[in-house]
């Protein structure tokens, strides 16, 4: 505690973000350091499993030592401990959450092991202090591509899901055939602000009759026999037309299922999260849909979006309010379902 407030250590290592951060009562950020591997990872073009477990091994230390001194608190002024149990990479898991029982152990207060998806959804409470559940929450990320009803601070339903790549995967993807690199997201959209997104067309997979599910899986082969089809051709391929033309197909899909979501759920509230949640044609695309439909978007700033610790511990105190303490005998997971 200090200044009677309730202080919790959030660590996250599910992929190739280290991070800690000190949140006071919840939602109040006190600090939030992140040590990105990108450099490491940028040679083989995505991430190396074993590779990040051995860097969030070399950093988890120095990452949680920097935020109790970015937030100028000291070991003895946390209450509890928020960590990320899965889903992620098991090694890469399995560094932060031992981390988070030694210290438990050590200092002799509580952990929570906090389900990554559940840390991307409480993102939103951070920034917005009168957010409060129920609302509709689309969570679009490395992994994930899910619409949640978020009934409580502990209660979701989860109402639509990818059946084959995530969102952020299909941007990964695309950007190594057009040889753009890791991380893709970033580089996909910076490629696409100067394209013509109407030049090429990529098929919008929008699957049965109000189905919430979605399929990227068929856009990233779309654009892979493109590029091989102009290619055999001998015509060269413009980056910025084919990153712009599948950047329009994802984003109509996103947009025209959240407007499903919504109508099905009644919801007047919504909140975006992950890390394709940074990306600023969907936020401005998701805006303008709400906006139309007269409900209110909630987005973290793009921070907040991509894999931080300040939303695992934001999730890890509500989860302790209804859940209590994790055992010991926690483990890692891979997979592991909201
Ligand atoms: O949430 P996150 O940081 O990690 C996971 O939980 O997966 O999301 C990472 C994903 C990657 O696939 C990355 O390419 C994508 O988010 N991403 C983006 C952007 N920034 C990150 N995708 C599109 N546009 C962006 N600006
Ligand atoms: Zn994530």
């Amino acid at each position: 505690m200090v200044d009677g407030k309730f202080l919790t250590l959030g660590i996250e290592s599910s992929c190739d973000e280290t991070a800690a951060a000190v949140v006071a009562d919840g939602r109040e950020v006190l600090s939030n350091p992140i040590a990105s591997q990108i450099d490491v990872h940028e040679v083989f073009g995505g991430v190396v499993p074993e590779i990040a477990s051995r860097h969030h091994l070399v950093q988890v230390n120095g990452i949680v030592d920097a935020a109790l001194s970015d937030a100028g608190v000291r070991f003895s002024d946390i209450d509890l401990i928020g960590v990320t149990e899965g889903p992620g990479l098991i090694g890469a898991v399995l560094i932060g959450l031992s981390t988070a029982k030694a210290l438990s152990f050590s200092l002799g207060i509580p952990f929570v092991g906090v389900h990554h998806i559940k840390g991307h959804i409480h993102a939103a409470f951070l920034e917005h202090k009168n957010l409060k559940p129920p609302f509709l929450s689309l969570i679009v990320s490395g992994g994930h591509t899910d619409f949640i009803d978020v009934q409580s601070y502990s209660t979701y339903h989860l109402l639509g899901q990818t059946r084959d790549d995530a969102v952020g995967e299909a941007y990964d993807k695309v950007a190594r055939v057009l040889g753009l690199g890791y991380p893709g997201g970033p580089k996909v959209e910076k490629a696409a602000k100067d394209g013509d997104p109407d030049k090429i067309f990529f098929k919008r997979a929008l699957l049965e009759d109000g189905s919430l599910d979605f399929s990227f899986s068929g856009i990233k082969t779309g654009v892979l026999n493109y590029a091989n089809t102009e290619k055999q051709a001998g015509r060269p391929i413009n980056i910025a037309d084919v990153a712009a033309g599948f950047q329009a197909s994802v984003l109509d899909v996103l947009v025209q299922k959240t407007e499903l979501a919504l109508e099905k759920t009644g919801y007047d509230k919504m909140t975006l999260g992950g890390g394709v949640a940074s990306n600023a044609a969907l936020r401005e695309r998701l805006k303008r849909l709400c906006e139309q439909k007269n409900v209110h978007l909630y987005i973290p700033s793009p921070v907040y979006c991509t894999d931080n610790a300040a939303m695992i511990a934001c999730a890890g105190y509500y989860t302790y309010q209804t859940e209590g303490a994790s055992p010991f005998a926690l483990d890692a997971k891979a997979s592991l379902s909201l």
